[in-house]
């Protein structure tokens, strides 16, 4: 370095071609955020209205619609013969989703046994499970209860289903308590 030359400024570091490029770069980073943070925070869509509450007993025949694909959405499935509303949790059991296969079905085989698939049949009996399958089903079914809402009993053939006064009622949550004499 001469005498002449002097050391450069903050302004020439600044202003020197990589250091535009770069400062240039930030902004447009920070400007992408800031509208993206705007366009988020706009007016939020409504939430949907929340679904009626459905109480009734049902066949596996009469459970299969329940599957989360017709336009209500509803998807129900079964644990050890107490039925659930498990519409919540649609993105583990609505179409598309990982647990899919227990939707509209009796889960109870599926979850003590660890595979995600359900019976076809008319009634699964579930009488040959080891007592670890069992054990591992009432888990399950204690976290359901936990979590959802209880629809009613998967009726056994031969079975008649219980007539429950609020079969389909505005008010969820409202009588939890009656939801577990349903078992
Ligand atoms: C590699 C094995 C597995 C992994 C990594 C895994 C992971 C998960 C995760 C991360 C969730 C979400 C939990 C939450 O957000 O609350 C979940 C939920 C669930 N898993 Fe698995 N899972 C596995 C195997 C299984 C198996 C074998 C079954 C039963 C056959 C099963 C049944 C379920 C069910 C039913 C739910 C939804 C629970 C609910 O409704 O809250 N999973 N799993």
């Amino acid at each position: 370095m001469t005498e002449n030359e002097t050391s450069p400024t903050f302004w020439d570091e600044l202003t020197s071609p990589i250091n535009l490029i770069l400062v240039f770069f930030i902004l447009y980073l920070l400007y992408k955020i800031i509208k993206s943070h705007l366009e988020t925070s706009g007016p939020a869509t409504p939430p949907p209205p929340p679904m009626a509450k459905l109480r009734k007993d049902m066949t596996v025949a009469e459970l299969k619609k329940y599957d989360g694909s017709d336009e209500e959405g509803r998807v129900l499935l079964a644990v050890n013969g107490i039925i659930f509303d498990v519409t919540k949790g649609k993105r583990f059991y609505g179409p598309g989703g990982p647990y899919a296969a227990f939707a509209g079905k009796d889960a109870t085989r599926g979850l003590a046994t660890g595979e995600v698939a359900a019976s076809d049949k008319e009634y699964d009996d579930v009488s040959d499970l080891s007592p670890d399958e069992v054990a591992s089903a009432k888990e399950w079914e204690e976290q359901f209860k936990e979590k959802y809402d209880i629809v009613g009993r998967l009726l056994k053939p031969g079975e008649t289903p219980n007539k429950y006064d609020d079969e389909v009622s505005e008010h969820k949550n409202e009588k939890k308590n009656e939801d577990k004499k349903a078992q």
